[in-house]
């Protein structure tokens, strides 16, 4: 058991060695680098030590470029602490092991520590596994106010993850103010009610829920994101689950009805018509989002479009006899090209769940979310395509977490922490020019029954902390080891900053939602 036991994700390779280095008034910290100014603000609040400028011991940050991308390599001696980092994002991942070396206490907003704090001697040389460690946030279904998304961006970065998947957009609430279209928050952004459970099972509720981010509040959290090496990844889901946006404006759907935000969960039979207005529309929208999001990656959903609309529509067939398209699902690959096309256009390129892999040729440079399972991820990456995996049988975390009769809204497949920290990302018998096509993976909370920041806090965790160390760190698993590190030194940090995680042994009392119907799968 060597004093680097406790960093979780556990980093490449560690040198311990005999000796601590203390923390105290005199200690420095030092280096002209984002990461310098968070620790100093996380540590003066945790500690109360003032770790200015200068000092007789210093912790000082630099760059090197011998260093990967991401990477750091943090060396503690009795008498300093040097941290050389491959570029920002490393200096930042440097921080974040730094703080984990100094235990939980450091993880509060004021010092309730007794004694001293102290790093242990050694060397720390680290870099991630895969340059895509994301986690989906679904918005939509349930809104997060901002400041519980500051609050888990601070907790991804705590887990060295660095995507986040905003999923802004479904038939439930469009939660994003486009400027040219304002009926798309003042009427898509709420719904009068839910359902309260699963889709096939639940009943309504009678409480309105909404809720959408201004453009400035997205411009907040991308700044916010940025400071912690989080890119955001914005979604605008098309051509389906866009029942909120047909709301607004009956004139993007197939059947001329006045639909409302859709209060059910599950696969809609409203999607967009294909007409040149609504792909007009569409384009203005993501040029609003191009606006605001920097990421040059933007996804433009794609998954479960039932096809029935189109079928029954004439609109639709003149338009398949136009483009010479000999099915409907065809014309769900049209759609997607349409927008892809414009984005590429502002330098953009699109991720796209895989059904865009299955409607036709996929466009320049889109990325594939395998989210069936990996086979899509699989064929796409054979066929030179880049893919990040997020299949639903392994890394959906609002699925259920046990068979525990406590379970709350137990749906979906069962991913228990251990089924979560054996996942795999690179698919067995991939070959290894396919495997350089994955870029990672991402872990997805979809939120129809995680409807509060504590929902979401006991779907997430510990299953992302143990979904962090599989896309960080390198492949080989101990899982008795991580179970140890987990329970023994992460969740203590987890408490210090109030997650309100499932605990090892099933949900506290207050965590179950007895009478409301899951439906296993
Ligand atoms: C999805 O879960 N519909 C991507």
């Amino acid at each position: 058991m060597s004093p680097f036991d406790v960093l979780l994700p556990r980093p490449a390779e560690v040198e311990p060695a005999d000796g601590v280095f203390p923390l105290g008034p005199a200690t420095a910290l030092i280096g002209s680098l984002p990461a310098v100014e968070w620790l100093r603000a996380e540590l003066r609040a945790a500690t109360g030590l003032p770790l200015t400028e200068s000092g007789v011991a210093v912790i000082a940050f630099s760059l090197d470029a011998s260093l990967p991308a991401e990477g750091y390599r943090l060396e503690i001696t009795p008498t300093a602490v040097w941290i050389r980092a491959g570029d920002e994002t490393g200096a930042l991942y440097a921080a974040q092991s730094l703080r984990q070396l100094l235990g939980p206490a450091a993880f509060r907003r004021s010092p309730v520590h007794s004694g001293q704090f102290e790093l242990p001697c050694g060397v720390v040389l680290d870099r991630p596994r895969f340059g895509w460690r994301g986690c989906l946030l679904d918005v939509a279904r349930h809104f997060l106010p901002r400041s519980d998304v500051f609050r888990f961006l601070d907790l991804m970065a705590a887990h060295k993850l660095n995507v986040l998947h905003l999923h802004l957009t479904d038939d439930q609430g469009w939660r994003m103010e486009i400027e040219r279209y304002p009926r798309l928050t003042t009427i898509g952004a709420w719904r009068e009610r839910s359902t309260v459970g699963h889709g096939k099972l639940g009943a309504l509720d009678n409480r309105p829920h909404g809720g959408y981010y201004t453009k400035d509040d997205l411009r907040e959290i991308v700044a916010y994101a940025s400071a912690r090496g989080i890119t955001v990844v914005p979604e605008i889901d098309v051509p389906g689950h866009t029942q909120a946006a047909i709301a607004a404006y009956p004139e993007l759907g197939n059947t001329g009805d006045q639909l409302g935000v859709w209060t059910g969960w599950g696969i809609n039979p409203n999607v967009v018509n294909v007409s040149d207005e609504t792909v007009k529309f569409f384009r203005t929208v993501f040029d609003e989002v191009v606006e605001v999001f920097p990421s040059e990656i933007i996804c433009v959903g794609g998954d479960e479009v039932p096809l029935d609309q189109w079928s029954a529509s004439p609109q639709a067939r003149a338009r398949m006899a136009e483009q010479g398209l000999t099915t409907e699902a065809q014309l769900h690959g049209w759609f997607i090209r349409q927008m892809a096309v414009h984005l590429a256009e502002r330098g953009r390129r699109i991720i796209g769940w895989d059904e865009i892999a299955e409607v036709g040729d996929l466009p320049p440079g889109a990325i594939v979310a395998s989210w069936r399972g990996e086979q899509a991820g699989v064929d796409a990456a054979r066929a030179g395509h880049q893919v990040v995996m997020c299949p639903e049988q392994h890394v959906y975390l609002d699925h259920r977490q046990s068979d525990h009769p406590g379970e709350p809204i137990p749906v979906g497949y069962l991913s228990t922490l251990a089924d979560v920290y054996a996942y795999e990302p690179v698919p067995a018998g991939l070959e290894a020019s396919a495997a350089a096509q994955v870029l990672g993976a991402q872990a997805q909370l979809w939120t129809e029954h995680l409807d509060t920041p504590r929902r979401l806090d006991y779907a997430a965790f510990p299953r992302l902390s143990a979904f962090a160390e599989v896309v960080w760190s390198p492949a080989e698993r101990d899982p008795e080891a991580f179970l140890r590190r987990l329970s023994d030194h992460h969740l203590p940090r987890l408490d210090a900053l109030g997650v309100e995680y499932r605990p090892l042994d099933g949900p506290h009392p207050w965590q179950t939602r007895p009478g409301v119907p899951g439906l296993p799968r």
